[in-house]
């Protein structure tokens, strides 16, 4: 018994131990398997990671349509004085104001593509200041972020910019300095750099939209970065202008072909631009033109951004409105005044860059970089970090790079690099294709907005929100593009 008993667990634990081995064969196999799945996925998947980032690449041709691309002709020059000066924005009444050349907006700046603008700036104010030069890619000393392209322009001092834009566009200047206030009391100004060859439209005009808070007496409202506007959406004005004035308007003739350059430069409000009278098309935003036009109605203008508008006059003589219903209601910003003869409507094709790319496959690369946007007591913080203590991030020249911007905040955020212009190439998980390029995009509450960007210009570039309020509460961070090796 005993020792049949013994026999049988013998037996028992002999069979247990070979099932043992072969158990720990099938995980070791089987383990070996897995690893060299995974390995080979990776591999592969790396590889066409690899290979799509060259594709990409190698559908972009830049930013302008290369016949347009003019040879180097010759330096534009400007003095430009910054000063205190009184304007009349509302009717009788008197408010001071910080100008260029005397004016807000100040000093337009207008250039052919290929001359090179030269600024001799004196600075009058009572503060530091330093100019940048919005959208336009130039040479990183030229930036005019204080503290970090340059150092701050005394009161009393002089500072010359200059610089050859490669890009044919509407763009616009401004100061880098405490610009929640500078910005508002007036220190920016158009910078238009026509085609090398201009197409013949009847009229091109700059319309600097811009929002300002006057109090009963016409005073700007002083109260700057007051912590509510700038944990909600930053300071909106209660007083319309474009150009400086409430009721600006457009005088044209019947059949006339006009390009407006639409320039956003309130510190913080968005514009949804309507056009409920006359039709008209969208032909560049932020500076190049559109692979092809599409209607303008609906574009939002986010703090920042440009939209150029092509549209010929209607027939009929009267006011016809250019209208925003970004907030729900719909409010005029400027009116065409149709009078007089009609013309003849110039007829040329509408400008457009087909080497805008589709980067249909841009969504099927890894991200990059990601930008976390939140709010942290009244702060505003990218990946955790508030300016300036922030560690810069590094973006290399010339290879595609997917860059993610996450809004973890209920608020609007208008997110803005400098030096480099990139493409949305996908919206809360879809894949999109605008057909431009950008170089800001309009975040709202719990938006994650992917854009494509291949840089080209090497330099230290300011990456924040253009809600000045928000920038101003920490919202601005660094991207360094190191030189090619
Ligand atoms: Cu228009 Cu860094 O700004
Ligand atoms: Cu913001």
């Amino acid at each position: 018994m005993n020792n049949r008993r013994g026999t049988a667990r013998r037996r028992n634990v002999s069979r247990r131990h070979a099932a043992q081995q072969r158990r720990k064969w099938v995980i070791v196999v089987a383990a070996v398997v897995i690893i060299a799945l995974i390995g080979w996925f990776v591999l592969v998947d790396s590889s066409s990671d690899a290979a799509i980032r060259t594709d990409l690449e190698a559908e972009f041709k830049g930013f302008a349509p290369p016949d347009e691309v003019a040879e180097g002709s010759g330096v534009v020059e400007y003095d430009i004085v910054a000063q205190e000066t009184t304007a009349e924005l509302l009717d009788g009444l008197s408010t001071s104001v910080w100008a260029l050349n005397g004016t807000v907006p100040g000093q337009a700046i207008r250039v052919k593509l290929g001359e090179t603008v030269r600024v001799n700036f004196r600075n009058e104010l009572p503060a530091e200041t330093a100019l940048h030069w919005h959208g336009v890619r130039v040479p990183n000393a030229m930036d005019g972020v204080p503290g970090v392209t340059q150092d701050p322009i005394a009161t009393g001092g002089t500072f010359t910019y200059e610089f050859a834009p490669p890009d044919a566009g509407t763009y616009w200047y401004h100061s880098h300095m405490n610009s929640t206030e500078q910005v508002e009391r007036g220190i920016h100004a158009p910078l238009i750099v026509e085609d090398a060859i201009s197409a013949q439209y009847s009229q091109d005009v700059a319309w600097v939209i811009d929002d300002w808070p006057l109090l009963e007496n016409g005073r700007l409202d002083p109260n700057f970065n007051d912590p509510t506007d700038s944990t909600h959406n930053g300071r909106w004005g209660n007083v319309i202008t474009i150009n400086g004035e409430t009721d600006a308007q457009l005088k044209a003739r019947p059949g006339e072909r006009i390009r407006l350059r639409l320039i956003n430069a309130a510190v913080a409000r968005p514009w949804a631009l309507r056009f409920p009278d006359f039709p008209a098309d969208l032909i560049a935003i932020d500076g190049p033109y559109l692979r092809s036009p599409r209607s303008a109605d609906a574009t939002i203008l986010n703090p920042g951004a440009r939209a150029d508008i092509d549209f010929v006059v209607p027939d009929t003589p009267g006011t016809y409105e250019i209208k925003d219903d970004f907030s729900t209601q719909l409010i005029t910003l400027g009116t065409i005044v149709v009078e007089g003869d009609p013309v003849e409507t110039p007829s040329f094709p509408v400008p457009s860059n087909p080497d805008v790319p589709d980067w249909d496959d841009a969504t099927s690369v890894g991200v990059d970089l990601e930008f976390k946007l939140s709010l942290s007591g009244n702060t505003w913080q990218i990946n955790g970090e508030a300016f300036p203590d922030v560690e810069p991030e590094e973006v290399f020249p010339d290879v595609f790079t997917r860059v993610r911007f996450t809004n973890n905040s209920i608020r609007l955020h208008p997110m803005h690099l400098h030096g480099q212009f990139f493409k949305v190439i996908e919206r809360n998980g879809e894949p999109v294709d605008e057909g431009h390029w950008r170089d800001s995009v309009l975040l709202f509450k719990d938006d994650v907005i992917d854009v494509g960007l291949i840089a080209t210009d090497v330099g230290i570039w300011a990456m924040h929100c253009h809600i000045l309020e928000h920038a101003a509460a920490g919202m601005l961070t660094l991207v360094t593009v190191p030189a090619r090796s």
